[in-house]
C-alpha cells in the first residue's frame, strides 16, 4: 500500500498539473449546425413559434422530433425544465389538498414545482442507487397521493419497474423527471416514454442544451391539451388549431411557458446530436470504471440499468462521511477536478449549500425537521457518496488519469 506523503495533499506530486475541462455536454458539441441554425431564425425574423414576419414553424418541427426520439405521441417545448414541472404537474390535476412524492435527492426546481401547482410535496428516501426507494414510496402513499416524481439522478435511472408498480397498484400517477439523464433508457426503452407523463430540461448543464429549455412527453391527449393551453397563458385553441386538433378539455388559465424559435433551431440540431454525445459519455464512464474495478475500499453506486444510463457521473460510496471529505479533498489536489470546482463533491455535506438536496428545501416543506429522523437513511447514504463529473470531452489520457487519481488515493487513505 502506498504511504499518504504520496498524495499531494501532503506534499506528493499530483497525478496531473492541470484541471479537467468543464463538463457541459451539449453545448461543448456546438459547431457551425447550431450558429447556420440560430442565423437562419434571425435572417428570416421570426424567432416567435407561433407565427412571424417568414415563419419557420421549428419548434412544432423540434417538437414532433423529440416525441419520435423519445417514443411518445406528444412532446411539448416549453421555456424550461422547471417550467416543464410546473406545468406537467398542474395537468395531472395538482393542486391545493394533494400530494406528491419526490425523492431527497434531486434538484429544488422538483419541490419548488410542487408548490408553485399548490400541492405538498411529500418526501421519500432514495436508495443506493441514489434514486427512489419504491419500498419507502409505498409507505407514504395516501388517500392525497396525486403523482409520485421519479427523478433520474445524475445520469442514472430510477427502479421505473418498482415504481410504476407502486403507481399502479395506488392509482397515482408517474412523473419522470429526466432533466439529467436526456437520452437515457430503461430496459430498452428511452426514459420519458415510461411514466404516464415526463419532464426534460435543456438547460446549460444537460446532455442538449440551448442555454434554457425544457420539454414535456405523453401518450395522454387529454394531458397533452391541458399543458398546451396552460404553458401558452390559457389559451384554448393556438397550438390545436394548428395541429388540426380538437379542444377535448376544459378550458383553463395559464402562465407563459412558451418556447422560442432561436433555442428550439438549437436544440433540433442538439438532438440530431444527442445519441453520439451519450455514447461517448457513457464510454468514458466505462473506461474508469474497469479501471477502478479492483479498488479496494469503494463501492460504485448501484445502477438500475446499467445500459441505460447516460454517464456523466461518477459516483461511488466509501465508509465514513470523515473519508468521504478526505477523499475528495485529496482528488482536488491530484487536480482530478473540473474549473467549476464543485466536482469532486460530496452528494451530501452538511453546511454546504447545495440545492440537490432536500435539507436544503425547508422553505419548501414544511416541518422537516421534525421528521429528520425519517431520512437519515439518505442522508446516510448521501454524505458517503464521493461524485466526479464524467465529460464527452474527456480523452483516454484524461480517463487514465482519474483512474490513477481515485486508485491513488483509495490506497492511500482506505
Ligand atoms: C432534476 C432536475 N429537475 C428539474 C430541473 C429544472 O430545470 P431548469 O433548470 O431547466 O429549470 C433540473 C435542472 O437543473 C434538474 O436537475
Amino acid at each position: 500500500m502506498k504511504g499518504k506523503s504520496s498524495l499531494a495533499l501532503y506534499g506528493g506530486r499530483p497525478v496531473r498539473t492541470q484541471p479537467l475541462s468543464v463538463m457541459h455536454p451539449g453545448a461543448t458539441y456546438y459547431d457551425n449546425e447550431e450558429i447556420k441554425a440560430v442565423t437562419e431564425v434571425l435572417r428570416y425574423k421570426s424567432p416567435y413559434r407561433f407565427y412571424g414576419p417568414r415563419f419557420l414553424g421549428i419548434t412544432a418541427k423540434f417538437e414532433r422530433e423529440f416525441a419520435s426520439y423519445v417514443g411518445t405521441r406528444y412532446a411539448l417545448a416549453v421555456s424550461s425544465g422547471t417550467a416543464a414541472l410546473h406545468t406537467a404537474l398542474i395537468s395531472l390535476g395538482v393542486g391545493q389538498g394533494t400530494e406528491v412524492i419526490l425523492p431527497t435527492y434531486g434538484w429544488v426546481s422538483c419541490p419548488a414545482a410542487i408548490v408553485a401547482a399548490g400541492g405538498t410535496p411529500v418526501l421519500a428516501n432514495v436508495d443506493d442507487s441514489l434514486t427512489l426507494d419504491p419500498a419507502d414510496v409505498k409507505k407514504r402513499i395516501t388517500s392525497g397521493t396525486k403523482a409520485i416524481m421519479a427523478v433520474h439522478i445524475r445520469g442514472s435511472v430510477c427502479d421505473l419497474d418498482g415504481l410504476s408498480r407502486v403507481a399502479k397498484e395506488s392509482g397515482v400517477a408517474l412523473l419522470e423527471d429526466a432533466a439529467q439523464c436526456g437520452g437515457g433508457s430503461y430496459h430498452g426503452r428511452k426514459l420519458g416514454s415510461i411514466g404516464n407523463v415526463a419532464t426534460f430540461s435543456f438547460q446549460l448543464n444537460k446532455m442538449i442544451t440551448a442555454g434554457e429549455g425544457g420539454a414535456i412527453t405523453t401518450d395522454d391527449e387529454g394531458f397533452y391539451q391541458r399543458a398546451l393551453m396552460f404553458h401558452d397563458a390559457g389559451t384554448p385553441y393556438r397550438g390545436l388549431s394548428e395541429e388540426g386538433l380538437k379542444l377535448k378539455v376544459r378550458p383553463s388559465p395559464g402562465v407563459n411557458y412558451r418556447a422560442n424559435e432561436l433555442a428550439s433551431a438549437i436544440l433540433r440540431v442538439q438532438l440530431r446530436k444527442m445519441n453520439s454525445i451519450v455514447a461517448k459519455t457513457r464510454k468514458n464512464k466505462q473506461r474508469v470504471v474497469k479501471g477502478i474495478s479492483k479498488v479496494k475500499g469503494i463501492k460504485l453506486r448501484r445502477e438500475n440499468d446499467p445500459a441505460g444510463e447516460v454517464g456523466v457521473a461518477l459516483i461511488f460510496f466509501v465508509e465514513t462521511p470523515e473519508k468521504a471529505r478526505l477523499f475528495r479533498d485529496a482528488l482536488m489536489v491530484e487536480n482530478v477536478r473540473r474549473p467549476s470546482g464543485a466536482y469532486p463533491g460530496l452528494v451530501y455535506e452538511p453546511g454546504k449549500n447545495d440545492g440537490h438536496v432536500y435539507t436544503h428545501w425547508g422553505h419548501l416543506i414544511g416541518g422537516l425537521e421534525a421528521v429528520a429522523p425519517e431520512y437519515r437513511k439518505s442522508l446516510e447514504l448521501m454524505g458517503r457518496a464521493v461524485h466526479l463529473d464524467i465529460s464527452p470531452m474527456d480523452t483516454n489520457e484524461d480517463l487514465d488519469d482519474i483512474t490513477a487519481g481515485i486508485t491513488k488515493v483509495a490506497e492511500a487513505l482506505l
